[in-house]
């Protein structure tokens, strides 16, 4: 009732605002120069937007800023139920800043993907700066440029690729931000630093034992062959096309070398979301999406190969058709997508993560080499990129002793934890471990669902939050 009250009144105010999903927030916009380190004659600006929420805001109370990640900003701020949670603690403004070259912060309008001179302003290092330069803007709307920065200061979160972006924000721009928590940031997941090509899918296939069983397991990996085996003929082909609810049939090779990367991105989110409750990030899913996928896998007989491929497209149907609405499958569409082309872009030229699979997972072996990916990068994008030992340069690598204030957490059952900060580094960069914890599990909202382990986590943030603003 309450909640309904308040939108009705928010309505009636002159903001946009966005009346979808639980939590309200205005919808704003920042002029920034699409290139934050040249002069030029005639230097461009763009909008970017972000999302704003002040209902828990008390003048000198801090500002709470997200990161945002690759994709739309307003599904992350729905995301991140813990923000609004803890806001009140604080007396917190909140705001999330949208990424540029994602949802509607595009330097050149629907041209921003047109070529790679276009691109050439989605790096890390702009983004950054884009998140410092709105910083300073809010600082002086709320606060007042004549108040110090330590009187009102700012607080950087972000989940995932976010949360790369808020330590790299406090390590960079450390006077912006007294600090930072990043949920499941993959820092180390670059060539050269710790982690092997192959722990990411040997994470993932920990997961599908952990929830599903070793039969799952076993299952997931003749389910490949399974493919294979039957698009060796049109009739097999057709046959997949139908039972899988194909929106166009399988025709080609490359046809099916695209559906098999759709099948592994639906086993990577199936593990990232494997949340203990309902839940609608990326995709509507139930609570423990990987032990009901397993689950509809169990009366497989493995000398099938139909029977196989029909007992997958009942299981796929979990992530694919949860809510029943979906009419085919398009696993071909996300090519073409801005947000996909803006990330394969960033990967291509900063943010090269090693992911390949080896004998003992339950994905095809597949090797991966820096030479290898760089240069399908540049048939796709006639770019080389900055090289392999760019992001360890730029972002100091494993020698975070250098920095202070930053917080990563990481849940155990969470594909993405192995390029993660497991360890304490010093006493104000600290690493929290959540047991059984999927993707940044921490960030959604409290549930009474969840067990101790994320209880923990989020007592920890706040804990840490108000040492950072002396509040302890
Ligand atoms: C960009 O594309 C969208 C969707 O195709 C369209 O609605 C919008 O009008 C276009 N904007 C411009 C500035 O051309
Ligand atoms: C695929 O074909 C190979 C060789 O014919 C066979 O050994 C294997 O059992 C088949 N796998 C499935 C899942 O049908
Ligand atoms: C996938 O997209 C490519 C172009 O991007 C197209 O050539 C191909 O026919 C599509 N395949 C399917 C099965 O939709
Ligand atoms: C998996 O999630 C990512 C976002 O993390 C999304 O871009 C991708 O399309 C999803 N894959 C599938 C098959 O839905
Ligand atoms: C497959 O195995 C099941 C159970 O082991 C058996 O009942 C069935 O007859 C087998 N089917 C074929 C085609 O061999
Ligand atoms: C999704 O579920 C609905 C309702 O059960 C069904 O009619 C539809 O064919 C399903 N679509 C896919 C792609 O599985
Ligand atoms: C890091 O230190 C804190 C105490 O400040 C502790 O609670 C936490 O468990 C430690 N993290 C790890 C991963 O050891
Ligand atoms: C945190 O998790 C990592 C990876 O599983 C493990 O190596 C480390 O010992 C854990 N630390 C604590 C304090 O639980």
């Amino acid at each position: 009732m309450w909640y309904i009250l308040y939108t009705l009144i928010f309505l009636h105010e002159t903001c946009i605002c966005i009346t979808e999903g639980r939590y309200l927030l205005e919808t704003k916009y920042i002029e920034v120069p699409v290139d934050h380190f040249s002069a030029s004659p005639k230097p461009r600006f763009f909008k970017l937007r972000y999302l704003l929420n002040d209902k828990y805001h008390v003048k000198g109370g801090p500002a709470f800023v997200y990161t945002g990640n690759e994709g739309d900003i307003s599904m992350y701020a729905q995301n991140t139920g813990f923000l609004f949670d803890i806001a009140p603690i604080f007396n917190a403004l909140l705001v999330f800043i949208e990424h540029r070259y994602y949802g509607v912060s595009l330097p050149f309008g629907n041209d921003s993907f047109a070529s790679s001179d276009n691109l050439r302003y989605l790096t890390t290092t702009q983004a950054l700066a884009d998140f410092a330069y709105t910083i300073e803007a809010l600082r002086r709307t709320f606060f007042g440029d004549v108040l110090s920065y330590d009187t009102y200061p700012f607080v950087a979160f972000g989940g995932s690729y976010g949360g790369m972006l808020a330590a790299w924000l406090r390590m960079k721009y450390p006077y912006e931000v007294v600090g930072a928590v990043a949920s499941s940031a993959p820092i180390f997941h670059f060539p050269g630093l710790t982690v092997g090509c192959a722990a990411f899918n040997a994470q993932i296939t920990r997961v599908f034992r952990r929830y599903g069983g070793e039969r799952c397991v076993r299952t997931v990996e003749l389910g490949w062959d399974a493919v294979l085996n039957l698009s060796r003929t049109k009739l097999g082909m057709d046959f997949i096309s139908s039972s899988w609810k194909l929106c166009k049939p399988l025709k080609t090779a490359e046809d099916v070398r695209r559906l098999l990367d759709w099948l592994g991105s639906v086993y990577e989110n199936l593990s990232m979301f494997n949340y203990h409750y309902p839940a609608d990030f990326v995709a509507p899913l139930p609570a423990y999406p990987v032990k009901i996928f397993c689950d509809k896998l169990t009366t497989a007989y493995f000398n099938d190969t139909k029977g196989l491929i029909d007992r997958f497209a009942t299981a796929l149907a979990i992530y694919t058709n949860y809510t029943g609405k979906r009419s085919c499958n398009n696993v071909n569409g996300s090519y073409e997508e801005p947000a996909e082309i803006a990330w394969s872009y960033q990967t291509c030229v900063e943010l090269a993560m090693p992911k390949c699979s080896l004998e003992g997972d339950m994905f095809p072996t597949k090797s991966w080499s820096y030479e290898g990916h760089s240069e399908a990068c540049y048939e796709r994008f006639g770019v080389r990129g900055l090289g392999r030992d760019w992001p360890a340069m730029a972002y100091g690598g494993k020698n975070l002793r250098h920095y202070s204030n930053l917080v990563f957490s990481n849940g155990l059952m969470d594909p993405w934890s192995v390029g993660g900060v497991f360890s304490n580094v010093s006493s104000t960069v600290l690493a929290f471990n959540i047991t059984d914890g999927p993707h940044h599990v921490d960030f959604r909202r409290a549930d009474p669902a969840d067990n101790n382990y994320v209880i923990e986590a989020r007592r920890f943030h706040v804990r840490i939050i108000k040492q950072w603003l002396n509040m302890v």
